[in-house]
């Protein structure tokens, strides 16, 4: 059994001076507590391991970009412990023995790897076959790396039919392609279409990186309602709108496009406000090379896991948030909603942590990036509050490779 000693918990929304004993699961938490390891955290802050419901990892065909043992450095190195991979792989996460493949290959990663199925027209009617496999299913309604994009409305009503027998939760990528000013405008008429379907099958519905705010406001006013929805927002539309787009092209290009300065301060207030349910990053690695081509050619998508953690410690820090609200929308709510024994510092459940340094103040730099992508659109930000140990299921992830990462 492990100790540690001398740190600021998050416990029951609050940091209080106590210690944590842990193998695999939490044992204990208390006063002077024994075990045969104890880790001095004297003046830091251990919150529970980070958890990204979107990340892609590029492993298989696009290894170049990513790869689960590099995807493990970046998450480890930001405080994440826990990833939902992404099936828009090449080739896709669409049958038992891809997914069984994929969560083979995760274990390069050291991370709790959670993966999503893929739904494709050709794998209707397995569907359920696949679901006991997956944690989760994915389907692309807009634009998107790969070729998932089903926009057939008939196969749209018997998808969401079929997935909510199988009650696996259905993510949604609900904004459709195409002009960056357009997308947002229509957002929001997007995912009333997708909330129609949620609520006409009663599928459990998930909804990835929420951009604006009628479209936050939309599925505010559906939670009224018995619908069964929950959704994300990420970083990047926290921290740039379609002005910073214009100036940086292909570097600030993804799907959904960033929106107006308008929505990005509605995100903050409704992520202060206790509105947001989920903060996941939409990690989408692409090389240097491949962003480097213009705007109209550059793939969209931006790496973001390993900076999810101080980009809203920062805020914490600057007082714009609670660490209440960052530990509930990076941890808590990602855990209730996915069904993880994970997500709080509580007995019983995984021993996964992350010890901050709430002083630590750094630059981020492109030479200490640790995606494969070698860059981030986060370059020349400054943060204060830095990860400097991560604990995945017990086993203390290498200080040195965490300080490695750090400037
Ligand atoms: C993602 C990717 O590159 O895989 N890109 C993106 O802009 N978000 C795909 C996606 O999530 O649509
Ligand atoms: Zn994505």
């Amino acid at each position: 059994m492990a100790v540690i000693t001398g740190a600021e918990i998050f416990i029951d929304g609050a940091l209080q001076r106590l210690d944590v004993a842990f193998d695999e699961k939490i044992r204990a938490i208390g006063r002077n507590l024994e075990g045969e390891e104890r880790i001095d955290c004297s003046g830091k802050i251990v919150l529970p391991g980070v958890i990204d419901v979107h990340v892609h990892v590029r492993d298989l065909e696009q290894s170049h970009k990513e790869d689960w043992a590099s995807l493990g450095r970046a998450a480890l190195s930001g405080g994440v412990t826990t990833v939902f991979a992404m099936p828009n792989t090449q080739p896709p996460l669409d049958s038992v023995e891809r997914v069984r493949d994929y969560r083979r290959r995760a274990q390069a990663s050291s991370l709790n790897a959670y993966v999503y199925g893929a739904i494709t027209r050709e794998n209707l009617q397995n569907l359920e076959e696949l679901a006991p496999h997956v944690d989760a299913f994915k389907l692309y309604l807009g634009e998107t790396t790969g070729q998932l994009v089903i926009s057939d409305k008939k196969l749209h009503r018997e998808i969401f039919k079929i997935i909510a027998q199988t009650e696996k939760i259905l993510t949604v990528h609900a904004q459709r392609g195409g002009d960056p000013t357009d997308v947002t405008r229509h957002e929001a008429d997007d995912i009333l279409y997708v909330l129609d379907l949620a609520a006409a099958y009663e599928t459990k519905l998930h909804l990835a990186h929420v951009t604006t705010q009628r479209a936050v406001e939309a599925i505010l006013e559906a939670k009224k309602s018995k619908i069964d929805v929950s959704f994300e927002t990420c970083p990047h539309y926290l921290y740039f709108t379609a002005k910073d787009r214009e100036e940086r092209g292909a570097w600030l290009k993804m799907n959904p496009p960033l929106a107006t300065e308008e929505d990005r301060e509605f995100l903050w207030w409704a992520l202060g406000k206790g509105l947001i349910d989920i903060i996941a990053t939409d990690h989408a690695p692409h090389t240097i090379e491949e962003k480097s081509v213009g705007y109209e050619r550059a793939p969209a998508g931006v790496p973001g896991v390993e900076f999810l953690l101080p980009l809203l410690f920062d805020a914490v820090n600057a007082d714009k948030i609670s660490l209440a609200r960052l530990v509930e929308v990076c941890c808590l709510n990602p855990a209730k909603r996915f069904g993880l024994p994970k997500g709080e510092i509580a007995v019983g459940l995984d021993a996964d942590l992350v010890v901050v340094d709430p002083d630590i103040k750094k630059t981020i730099a492109r030479e200490a990036v640790q995606s494969k992508c070698g860059w981030s659109p986060y370059e020349g930000l400054t943060l204060r509050g830095w990860p400097v140990m991560v604990v995945v299921r017990g086993r203390l992830q290498k200080k040195s490779s965490v300080r490695s990462s750090l400037k």
